[in-house]
């Protein structure tokens, strides 16, 4: 029985679990719910977790890029600028894709790389050559896994964009494989290396914001100026016939750092509502021509989640509707308080504030945002070591300001130094598994589903998130 099935099997069995509970002094005073159980497949015999994964140290990191539509050239463009590194085959099923990208090299003084296109199936021939050590993997959302599965399988490590895992099944599938192969499998959420999280994420670690109790993140991306850009319509297939946060990593992956999830903490329970398909069926009839009132995915979904030490974490998703862009990304600790849209603003408790950062830190209050001198200068202070070494060329290459940058300088960095990456295939499983865990809960009238433990019993093995560094 596949995932899938037996969690169905299970949806059955759970609702049965609801029950009236009765307090001490037999006042009945809440229903208890059991949430849904979804399987866990067993390690398999042999197999051990990669948390903490080191590989060889990479003189050169030499690598293949495959997906190059939108978003694929400007990696290739971000990796010509980025010391140690070697572009040696580029793959799409549109060969006027690969050419142009090819371009990119020539521009850059850099040979061509080799080039593969004309089928879906034709990554495979890139991923079978034997001088290349990461595959880079821009496709759209379905053929994420098969190809990062099938580069792992033949020696290489796997960078997939946003979201990696389109199912329970995918997250398991990775994860099986990369602790099988031994190979790094990261998946490419940008956002994490945005100035303000990553500088928000230092100051969370060094206390300034007490005990975070509650996170908010979003992907609220009015993308109607993209939907007839997609190869073969596939995002507004992928809404068409999915529920639940389809999207959630961009707002869910930041929240998940400030958490310390599966360092110390882990993800327990999530519940999911969205509104009804109003526009989205209105854009199928736009670009397919057809009636869309099969439409599942709500045009507004929100997941709200609690982990194993009591905080709450709340993910939207709108990419349908008239709305300023926004990944909300906002922290409530006992000691402060961060949000970035629509607005950047810090509160702290006054004393959480160093009088030798901001000298009249006495006139700051629990109730206001702190001034914008003060937020800038909290900034300077707080600015994330990463930023320090990479800010000014990040901001210079560019990609979404230079936080994607960032991103490939890290990976390309832990690579050449033989060091556990930013991200593991357990952080792709979490933050992926929103979308068919979310579904889940939708379809069963927002009941609590079960996150299960990616890490099978390792989530508390490391105490706290951190970026590692050559000593
Ligand atoms: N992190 C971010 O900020 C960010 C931004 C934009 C897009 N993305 C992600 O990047 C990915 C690509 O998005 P896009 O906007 O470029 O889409 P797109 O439709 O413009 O490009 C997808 C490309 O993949 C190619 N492709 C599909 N299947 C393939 C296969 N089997 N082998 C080789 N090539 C294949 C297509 O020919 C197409 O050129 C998506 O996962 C998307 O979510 C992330």
């Amino acid at each position: 029985m596949n995932v899938k099935n037996l969690c169905l099997a299970v949806v059955g069995f759970a609702l049965v679990g609801l029950t009236a509970c009765t307090s001490k002094n037999d006042k009945c005073c809440q229903n208890e719910v059991n949430p849904i159980e979804v399987a866990v497949p067993e390690r398999p015999a042999g197999q051990q977790d990669v948390i903490q994964l080191t590989t060889p140290k990479l003189d050169t990191v030499r690598v293949g890029f495959v997906g190059l539509g939108m978003r694929g050239p400007g990696a290739v463009a971000r990796w010509t600028h980025i010391p140690g590194t070697k572009i040696v085959a580029l793959c799409d099923v549109e060969p006027d894709r690969v050419a142009k990208a090819n371009e990119i090299l020539v521009k850059a003084g850099l040979p061509k790389a080799a080039e593969y296109s004309g089928s879906t199936e034709v990554y495979k021939e890139l991923c079978d050559r034997d001088d290349i050590d990461i595959v880079y993997i821009a496709t759209d959302w379905i053929h994420h896994a098969p190809i990062a599965i099938y580069a792992m399988e033949k020696g290489k490590h796997a960078a997939i964009e946003v979201p990696a895992a389109t199912s329970l099944q995918e997250c398991w599938d990775l994860i099986n494989t990369s602790e099988r192969t031994r190979k790094h499998c990261m998946m490419l959420e940008n956002c994490v290396y945005d100035f303000f999280e990553l500088t928000t994420l230092n100051m969370a670690q060094k206390g300034l914001f007490g005990d975070i109790l509650h996170v908010e993140g979003a992907y609220i991306h009015n993308l109607s100026d993209f939907w007839g850009d997609y190869w073969k319509n596939w995002r507004l297939d992928f809404n068409r016939k999915h529920k639940g946060d389809v999207y959630p990593t961009h707002g869910f992956g930041p929240a998940c750092q400030l958490l310390n999830i599966h360092r110390g903490d882990r993800l327990k329970t999530l519940v999911a509502m969205e509104s009804n398909p109003a526009t989205g069926p209105e854009l199928v009839k736009k670009y397919s021509n057809e009636d869309g009132s099969d439409f599942k995915n709500g045009d507004h979904t929100m997941t709200i989640m609690r982990t194993e030490k009591g905080k709450t974490i709340l993910i939207e998703h709108d990419v349908m509707n008239p709305r300023p862009y926004s990944r909300m990304y906002q922290l409530t600790g006992t000691k402060g308080f961060a949000n970035k849209y629509p607005v950047e603003q810090y509160c702290f408790m006054p004393e959480q504030v160093d009088d030798k950062v901001v000298p009249n830190h006495e006139n700051l209050s629990a109730h206001s945002a702190v001034p914008v001198a003060v937020k800038e200068a909290m900034m300077q202070e707080y600015k994330h070591p990463i930023h320090q070494e990479i800010e000014e060329i990040a901001k210079q290459v560019g990609g979404h300001g230079g936080m994607d940058y960032v991103m490939d300088y890290r990976l390309v960095y832990c690579l050449r130094n033989g060091l556990p990456l930013d991200m593991d295939v357990y952080d792709l499983a979490e933050w992926c598994c929103v979308g068919e865990l979310g579904a889940i809960s939708i379809e069963n009238g927002s009941a609590p589903v079960a996150v299960p433990d990616f890490t099978r019993g390792a989530w508390n093995k490391v105490d706290g998130y951190h970026h590692q560094f050559v000593k």
